[in-house]
């Protein structure tokens, strides 16, 4: 599969060139997530070789993380957008471009199977019901990669309240101003995920990317994202009560339990 996975690679990176503008905001756009592709798929077979896959498992991993994100160019080309909302799912495109792809029918029907239901999940609230403990397996290893780099991405942004340098598909619609919204401050007490087509703020945008963590699936990432500071920059630029102050007690207990997971 070595060989396949070269031949991926050059696919891949001919690809994201061929969507290189003259137009400086198109081009920082596709920049973006041509580097965002490149973290994602390291971060994919670091991921995979920490759980102690078999060599073929860390090379699938491979090719979900190079591909995941595929949609992310024919999605800015046509709608000028990377917002799903706006536009398309991301991840649904990825799956057309994959289909039109002839090395993908290279792979096993298994695998093939694998790699689709991982990248269809990647974006998703949760990942759909299957008893294929293989396809869930891929698809947490994707959505940890994935968050893992958004992080990374968003850094500069979540880390201070100053939202009018957020470039234009960042930022939310609407008023964008330092509060929480009352049911979004509720959602971090409890620890229940916010319903990100309801933000409103800043604020709240800061507390969705926050209860990602809940939603983090290995010790590997989270160790990561404690490592890099991020949830600690993002707590630091929260407008801060009692109750922020109980949710972030709760994130920071939960944190501390999933890094000392033994292997999950
Ligand atoms: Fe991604």
């Amino acid at each position: 599969m070595r060989e396949l996975l070269t031949r991926m690679h050059e696919w891949m990176a001919h690809y994201m060139k061929s969507f290189y503008s003259d137009d400086a905001e198109v081009q920082r756009g596709i920049l973006i997530k041509e580097r965002h592709t490149g973290y994602v798929t390291a971060n994919c077979v670091e991921l995979a070789k920490f759980l102690h896959l078999p060599p073929h498992d860390v090379e699938l991993a491979e090719i979900i993380g190079l591909f995941h994100d595929v949609g992310r160019f024919r999605q800015y080309s046509l709608y000028k957008t990377f917002n799903d909302a706006d536009s398309e799912d991301h991840a649904d495109l990825a799956l057309k471009v994959i289909d039109e792809l002839n090395f993908f029918t290279e792979l096993s029907a298994d695998d093939f199977a694998v790699v689709k239901f991982a990248i269809a999940n990647h974006n998703e609230k949760i990942v759909a019901a299957t008893d294929d403990a293989r396809k869930i397996l891929f698809a947490k290893i994707i959505r940890d990669a994935d968050k893992l780099d958004i992080y990374r991405v968003l850094e500069p942004f979540l880390a201070q309240s100053a939202a009018d340098q957020m470039p234009n598909f960042i930022k939310a619609k609407g008023n964008l101003v330092a509060d929480i919204s009352p049911d979004f401050v509720e959602n971090f007490v409890t620890g229940e995920q916010a319903d990100y087509r309801k933000i409103r703020t800043n604020g709240d945008r800061k507390i969705v990317r926050l209860m990602w963590i809940y939603d983090i699936n290995f010790s590997w990432t989270m160790q990561k994202i404690v490592e890099r500071g991020y949830i600690e920059k993002i707590v630091a630029n929260l407008p801060m009560d009692e109750r922020i102050a109980e949710g972030v007690r709760r994130l920071r207990a939960h944190v501390a339990e999933k890094i000392s997971e033994v292997i999950r």
